[in-house]
Parts: structure tokens; C-alpha cells; sequence
């Protein structure tokens, strides 16, 4: 029991050593599913927005977003994402105001955020059902839809998968769809339910450090298994730091 805690120690202070490395890694990819790619905007309102910003800001930005050298910067591509990417809607809507450089904040607010969901939709950013408030901004990160695939090793993560034993006597979770960039406390009661509804998919991952968590006991069942994740070549692995049960079998 003693050795178990120590054992266990080491490996948080190893998860606290990691997360420091890795904090700018894991605050942007959180998310497995960013809402910005969820539909935050529908189309009618980009489509007002496109009528306004070539009106009001084309003339420095170009009517293609592309820049127009020194009046005005790019508002799409790599140099729109290297200066927003994992700020919020609230950031960028804040800037929009203080626009037109040469007449800042003359536009009504309903008017900014139809602007801001065009340049949103130029950056290929999914319409969606409804228009886009102001109450919904701060929320919403910009990221890359592949942000939250984007797992760095040594991330701490979390990820579900069917528990079993290797004939060489090793735990693995296979049938694992995708680990997510998670927090190392064990999931709530909220999340265990959102676990259990989680589809399969075909990744396997060693378990390393996992006989503490008793894993004899949920064989065979759908587990959610958090940990420090490595992936190599050869073997992906995940240093365990929890190892809940979410259903007692493992079908999708
Ligand atoms: C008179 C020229 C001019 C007009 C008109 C203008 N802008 Fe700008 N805009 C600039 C310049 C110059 C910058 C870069 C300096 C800065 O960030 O303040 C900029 C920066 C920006 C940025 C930040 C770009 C980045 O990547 O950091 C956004 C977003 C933006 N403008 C949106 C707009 C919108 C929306 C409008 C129309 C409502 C508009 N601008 C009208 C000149 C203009």
C-alpha cells in the first residue's frame, strides 16, 4: 500500500514537471470539440457582414481580406491566425471596434459583430443555424479544427477504450478513438457520463504504471483512463494517473 503512494507521488510530481512544459500546448488544443467549429454564425449574418466590410473596411483591407500593404494588414490566412489563434471572439471583437482605423467605434455593435462573422467565414470558420451575440463571444476560441488532435507528448490526457490483458500479461485500452488534452483530477460524475457515450475507435495504448488502479477488476468493460501519453513509432502508451469504469461492456 505504502510503495502504491509513493509510486504514486513520483508520477504526480512527474504530471506537474510536464504540465509546466507543456502548459501553452495544452491551454490552446483543451477542447476536443472547439465550438468555433461547432457553427457559431449563420449565413445571413456574414452575408450583411460582407456588404458592411466592403463598405467600411475594404478600402485598407482589401475586398479579398488579402491585405493592402502598409493601409492595411491581411484578415485571413496564416497571418490572421498568427495573431488570433487561441484568443477568444471577445479579443477580436474588441478590436473590430477601435475599426475603421481613421474612425474608430462609429459603427453600431450590431453591425461590428456581422463583420466579424464574414472575416470568420472567409477564415472558413462553419456557419451555423443562428446569428452570433454578444453574450457568446468570450467562450469561443479560435483554433484550428485539428488543434485538439495536435497531442504533444507528455500532455496529460484523457481517453476511453475497452480494458484488457495481453497474453504477456500487460494491460492495454484498445479500440480508443481519440485521446483528449485534459486536467489530471478524475473525472466528475458529468464527465463519467459523457465518457460512457463516447464512441470507439481503433487506436490501442500500453497501460505503464496502471496495477495501482486495480485494473483486474474492470476487464473487458469500457473504461476512461487518464495519464501522461506518450506516442512512439512502435507503441503508444499511457502512463496512468486514473482509471475509472464508465459501462460494464465494451460495445460501441
Ligand atoms: C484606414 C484604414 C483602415 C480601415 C478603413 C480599417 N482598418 Fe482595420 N486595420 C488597419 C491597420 C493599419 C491595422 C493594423 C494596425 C492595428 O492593428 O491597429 C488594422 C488592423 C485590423 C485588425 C487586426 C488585424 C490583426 O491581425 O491584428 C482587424 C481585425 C481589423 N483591422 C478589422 C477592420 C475592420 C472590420 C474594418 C472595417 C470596420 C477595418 N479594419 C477598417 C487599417 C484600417
Amino acid at each position: 500500500m505504502r510503495s502504491t503512494f509513493i509510486a504514486a507521488c513520483r508520477l504526480l510530481a512527474l504530471v506537474a514537471v510536464a504540465r509546466g512544459l507543456l502548459t501553452t500546448t495544452v491551454a490552446m488544443a483543451q477542447d476536443a470539440n472547439p465550438s468555433i467549429w461547432t457553427g457559431v454564425y449563420s449565413k445571413p449574418q456574414a452575408e450583411r457582414g460582407r456588404v458592411r466590410f466592403l463598405n467600411d473596411c475594404a478600402t485598407c483591407h482589401n475586398f479579398d481580406l488579402q491585405g493592402q500593404g502598409t493601409r492595411g494588414p491581411a484578415l485571413t490566412g496564416a497571418p490572421f491566425m498568427t495573431n488570433w489563434e487561441a484568443q477568444d471572439l471577445k479579443s477580436l471583437f474588441a478590436k473590430i471596434q477601435r475599426m475603421p482605423l481613421n474612425n474608430p467605434a462609429s459603427l453600431p455593435d450590431a453591425v461590428y459583430m456581422d463583420i466579424m462573422t464574414y472575416i470568420l467565414q472567409v477564415n472558413a470558420f462553419p456557419e451555423g443555424e443562428r446569428d452570433l451575440s454578444a453574450e457568446a463571444l468570450e467562450g469561443i476560441h479560435i483554433v484550428r479544427r485539428d488543434a485538439a488532435k495536435l497531442v504533444a507528448n507528455f500532455a496529460v490526457v484523457e481517453m476511453v477504450g475497452c480494458l484488457a490483458q495481453r497474453p504477456d500479461s500487460r494491460w492495454v485500452l484498445t479500440s480508443v478513438a481519440e485521446p483528449i488534452v485534459s486536467r489530471d483530477q478524475p473525472l466528475t460524475s458529468d464527465e463519467l457520463k459523457k465518457a460512457a457515450a463516447k464512441p470507439l475507435g481503433t487506436d490501442q495504448f500500453l497501460l505503464v504504471s496502471v496495477l495501482p488502479f486495480k485494473p483486474g477488476a474492470y476487464q473487458g468493460q469500457k473504461v476512461s483512463a487518464k495519464g501522461l501519453f506518450y506516442k512512439a513509432p512502435n507503441e503508444s502508451r499511457l502512463n496512468v494517473t486514473s482509471l475509472q469504469p464508465v459501462a460494464a461492456s465494451c460495445a460501441n
